[in-house]
């Protein structure tokens, strides 16, 4: 906390062994929170992912976090909260550990083309009012236990790089390049540096994709990211569509 160099992000660290989930924590709090309270847990329980996924989330081995906000933007434009944590979260891995971490559109980011991060954004609120927030954030980081069985599609900062990553500058670096984005934003109104980072270090510009939609998968090749964040897709029979975070999964073909 001492060494905490931001101003409103992580000015209140509520910090875990064990809980069920940290997004699930902030939800039962968040009423009460203070804008940029930060929730951290050595492990989890019932971490979850997108999609009603499970979240693997063993003690001591990763950062499990969620960031409570409570931004006075309409709720079409929370998604772009995942944005600027994947952007942060991209700046504080290549700071940290030098190693080159890219961003799988919207809310992944790998490294060699493996995942070691997701983010799970939630929100609150009524149609035109967010009541809050919760970005959740989980980063493996030194996890070993569970790479076995997922290491076709699954990997750690610690295994990339062949040594143990320190969690906690991580975690503070990644506090600090959220909140420069995340003001920013509130005070541009628009995603200028988010952008210029997300598509810096994109795992999917200019790629063939899968776009996966319930049953349906589409080949696609990525055109770009427009100024709302959206992912502009061309498919194989010419038409170009604007795709929102939340609506598809994609996958690298
Ligand atoms: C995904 O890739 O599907 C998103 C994963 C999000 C995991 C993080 S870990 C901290 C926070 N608490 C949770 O239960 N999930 C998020």
């Amino acid at each position: 906390k001492r060494d905490l160099n931001t101003v409103e992000i992580g000015n209140k660290i509520i910090y875990f062994d064990t809980i069920d989930s940290t997004n699930n924590y902030s939800k039962r709090i968040a009423k009460d929170a203070a804008h940029g309270t930060v929730i951290i847990s050595e492990e989890q329980s019932g971490g979850r992912g997108r999609l009603g996924r499970n979240w693997i989330s063993p003690k001591g081995e990763g950062i499990w976090m969620s960031i409570v906000l409570k931004p006075d933007i309409p709720p079409t434009e929370g998604m772009k909260m995942t944005q600027i944590a994947a952007a942060a979260v991209c700046n504080a891995i290549r700071g940290v550990t030098g190693l080159e971490a890219f961003i799988k559109w919207p809310n992944d980011l790998v490294v060699n083309g493996k995942k070691v991060c997701g983010i799970l954004t939630e929100m609150a609120g009524e149609l035109t009012r967010i009541d809050y927030l919760i970005v959740g954030i989980g980063i493996n980081a030194n996890n070993e236990s569970f790479l076995e069985e997922f290491q076709h599609i699954a990997t750690s900062l610690a295994k990339e790089k062949g040594e143990k990553v320190d969690r906690k500058t991580l975690i503070l670096h990644l506090l600090k390049e959220f909140e420069g984005l995340y003001e920013d934003y509130i005070n541009q109104g628009t995603l200028e540096k988010t952008l210029a980072i997300i598509r810096n270090y994109s795992a999917v510009l200019g790629k063939s994709i899968l776009v996966i939609r319930g049953e349906q998968q589409l080949k696609a090749t990525v055109l770009g990211i427009d100024e709302e964040g959206l992912l502009e897709v061309k498919y194989e029979d010419g038409k170009r569509e604007l795709l929102m975070s939340g609506e598809v999964s994609i996958r690298g073909e």
